[in-house]
């Protein structure tokens, strides 16, 4: 982002919004106007989920952006998701509500050090988590998602010899389920280690029979402990085709919307963290606001960019993605 971008964003975020304004309408009709399409994750806030046109996992919401026919992607959720909407509709105007909405698990590796760390294992193949910069992509063979990460594994020679990164948690994961050796990177997501193994088991305890479903970006002591492992939109089609009426969620908060909106009877308890805090949200997630994406559609502003020489390489490992998801189904 250059300086006068910049200004232009922080202009843009401090414009004062008339309370009484429908934001809901006010967006609506800004859509419409503007051919615009609004993509939100599942840990988004419920009005922001409620008002987009899309909601889903990180495989969902790149599938989506890949085959919107819209002018302007606005894309609610964090930095690399718009970067990917960007990468796979390179001729559209992507919008990210807060610039600044970044995250942890990709900041926790940077390209310059992965290069060196991919060049000590030259005949490995490089298999990348999505939540991942899109430089780092650039650096890839294939993009995987938490909802397809082992079947892309199992779509590979057993004797192929693998990198896997940024998430070693995932990575971990997904070496055990397939039962490959991955030489993993270091990296993890702040939301997804703070829950406490001792408290779901004494949760557990007061609960006779409710079961823990997880997100697989959590430590082994928990995914251990779980009765179903998978993406946002797995433990949501999980508790939603699921008899039971009670369950312990290990994943952002923000999914619980979802959930208890396609189960209004059912009973839904976030996994307690480590210490007192709402840690179980991701604080990048939620910068961004409903006023925020007001004020971004309005003003087309701030709009995530990717430079042309990273969308050639990023793009690659991408469409692999896609085209093997595809292929299974998924
Ligand atoms: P999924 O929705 O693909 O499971 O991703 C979880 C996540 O951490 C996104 O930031
Ligand atoms: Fe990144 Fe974790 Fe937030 Fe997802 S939940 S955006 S992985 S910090």
């Amino acid at each position: 982002m250059d300086i006068f971008e910049e200004i232009n964003v922080k202009g843009f975020m401090e414009e004062a919004i008339d309370p009484t304004l429908d934001l809901f309408a006010e967006i609506e009709k800004l859509k419409k106007q503007k051919n615009a399409v609004i993509l939100a994750h599942y840990y988004q806030d419920g009005d922001i989920q409620d008002i987009a046109d899309y909601i889903g996992d990180s495989l969902g919401l790149s599938q989506q952006a890949a085959k919107t026919d819209a002018d302007i992607i606005v894309f609610a959720g964090v930095h690399f998701m718009a970067e990917t909407a960007k990468i796979l509709s390179p001729g559209k105007k992507v919008l990210l509500p807060d610039v600044k909405a970044g995250c942890s698990l990709a900041d926790s590796c940077p390209p310059h050090l992965f290069k060196k760390f991919k060049e000590q294992y030259p005949d490995h193949l490089v298999i990348t988590y999505v939540n991942c910069t899109a430089e780092l992509k650039a650096l890839s063979d294939i993009v995987c998602t938490s909802s397809n990460a082992v079947q892309i594994v199992e779509s590979l020679p057993k004797d192929q010899k693998i990198i896997f990164g940024p998430d070693k948690n995932l990575g971990a994961y997904v070496a055990k389920k397939t039962g490959r050796d991955l030489v993993l990177w270091n990296g993890a997501c702040m939301v997804h280690e703070i829950f406490s193994r001792e408290k779901i088991t004494r949760l557990k305890e007061r609960h006779q029979g409710v079961k823990l479903l997880a997100h697989p970006e959590c430590e082994e002591v928990i995914l251990e402990m779980a009765d179903y492992i998978g993406s946002t939109t797995g433990i949501l089609k999980y508790a939603t085709n699921s008899p039971d009426k009670e369950f312990i969620v290990a994943t952002e908060s923000g999914i619980l919307h979802q959930m208890q909106k396609e189960n209004p009877d059912k009973t839904f308890i976030p996994a307690p963290p480590n210490n007192n805090c709402a840690c179980n949200d991701c604080p990048h997630m939620k910068r961004n606001t409903l006023e925020k994406l007001y004020l971004c559609l309005k003003n087309e502003l701030p709009e995530v960019t990717v430079p042309e020489h990273i969308i050639k390489d990023a793009v690659k490992p991408i469409e692999r993605m896609l085209v093997i998801s595809a292929q299974l189904g998924l």
